[in-house]
């Protein structure tokens, strides 16, 4: 079965990063054909006049599947963030985002495996700014009931599919009220009605945070709003090895786009030394969701086989200097390509 994926190789390490991915799904019998759409300021430089081309948006939508890397968004200028406009524009209201330990990444923390489930369409990200008066500004947090049940249901729905045993809310309901007590409420009539074999919890984010740098291990599926999602992907990222290791995807019911929680690091783009194993992973999400969804078996056997070369080259630690080895962006993924068929 054949699959065609929309491919946004992105800004900064973007391209370095979707090049090496695509070779390794290339080189492992995936059937996949490849369209390149561009987002970002790779758009602008591509001749688009805005950073989120109609077509791009237009192609995902035809073809369901995307696999895309970070985008810059210039600051100032009028500018809004090309990543949120993505996903609401496409309606990808669920960010999954997978944090676990890999064999032989040491860090301070052993056997870690969390999943970030981030409302991606609303909260404080919806943008609306507004300058009241000279030197006043203020910014509106929309939570709104259709999107904080769609993104409880999707946790729950993810917890049961998965076998796994517990959602915890994270939230600041005792300051925002409203909003957040909107977001909790909705969590536990899903728990109540739907999902009672599964056990729920709520933390207040700040608390939350510390007792997850003590002891991450109590912790399984974390249910958060936007901007929480968005810090708590990059806080569990730094238990298991750093954004290099940490993939993601953003499913909605028409379109689903597959990217790293890594932006465009452009301390270090262009010099091939970018970690693409977050990319990596996210392609493997891919190959997983068309697995599934498509009931294609080949699929998941690919994902498989990358999994499994992947794992073995941190095994015999061929890695990237982020995890203490010394292959470049390109060599890590001629490592992965060489232990495919180990
Ligand atoms: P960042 O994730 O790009 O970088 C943070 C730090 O992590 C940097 O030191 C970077 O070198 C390192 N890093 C990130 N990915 C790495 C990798 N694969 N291998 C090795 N080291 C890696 O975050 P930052 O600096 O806050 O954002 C830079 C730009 O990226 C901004 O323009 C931002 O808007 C954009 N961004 C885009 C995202 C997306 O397209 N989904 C997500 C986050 C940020």
């Amino acid at each position: 079965m054949n699959h065609t994926i929309v491919m946004i190789p992105g800004d900064g390490i973007g391209p370095e990063v979707t090049g090496a991915t695509r070779r390794i799904l290339d080189a492992c019998g995936a059937e996949l054909s490849w369209i390149e759409r561009h987002a970002g300021l790779a758009a602008l430089e591509n001749g688009s006049d805005v950073l989120l081309p109609e077509e791009t948006l237009d192609t995902i939508r035809e073809h369901g599947v995307a696999l895309k890397g970070p985008c810059t968004t210039p600051i100032g200028g009028g500018f809004s963030s090309v990543n949120v406009a993505l996903r609401k524009q496409l309606d990808t209201y669920a960010a999954v985002r997978p944090i676990r330990s890999l064999d032989g990444v040491k860090t301070r923390y052993e056997d870690v495996d969390i999943v970030v489930v981030r409302e991606n369409t609303e909260g404080l990200y919806s943008g609306i700014e507004n300058v009241i008066t000279k030197g006043v500004i203020t910014s509106l947090k929309v939570a709104t009931e259709p999107a904080c049940r769609r993104i409880a249901e999707f946790a729950f729905r993810y917890a049961r599919s998965r076998g796994r045993k517990r959602v915890t809310a994270f939230h600041k309901a005792n300051i925002m009220k409203l909003t957040d007590g909107l977001f909790i409420r909705c969590a536990r009539e899903a728990h109540e009605a739907r999902y009672p074999e599964i056990e729920y919890d709520e933390v207040i984010i700040d608390a939350g945070c510390m007792r997850i740098v003590r002891d991450p291990s109590g912790f399984d599926i974390l249910l958060c709003e936007n901007l929480y999602g968005d810090v708590m992907s990059d806080l569990c990222a730094g238990l298991v090895g750093g954004l290099g290791v940490t993939p993601g995807a953003n499913f909605g019911d028409d379109a689903n786009v597959f990217e790293a929680v890594h932006g465009t690091a452009p301390d270090i783009a262009g010099k091939n030394v970018a970690n693409p194993l977050a990319m990596i992973m996210s392609a493997v999400m891919m190959l997983n969701h068309l697995a599934e969804t498509r009931d294609d078996p080949s699929a998941r056997a690919a994902a498989m086989r990358i999994r499994d070369a992947y794992n073995a080259c941190i095994a015999a630690r061929e890695r990237t200097r982020d995890l203490g080895g010394s292959l470049g962006t390109s060599e890590f993924a001629d490592a992965v390509i060489n232990r495919l068929d180990a």
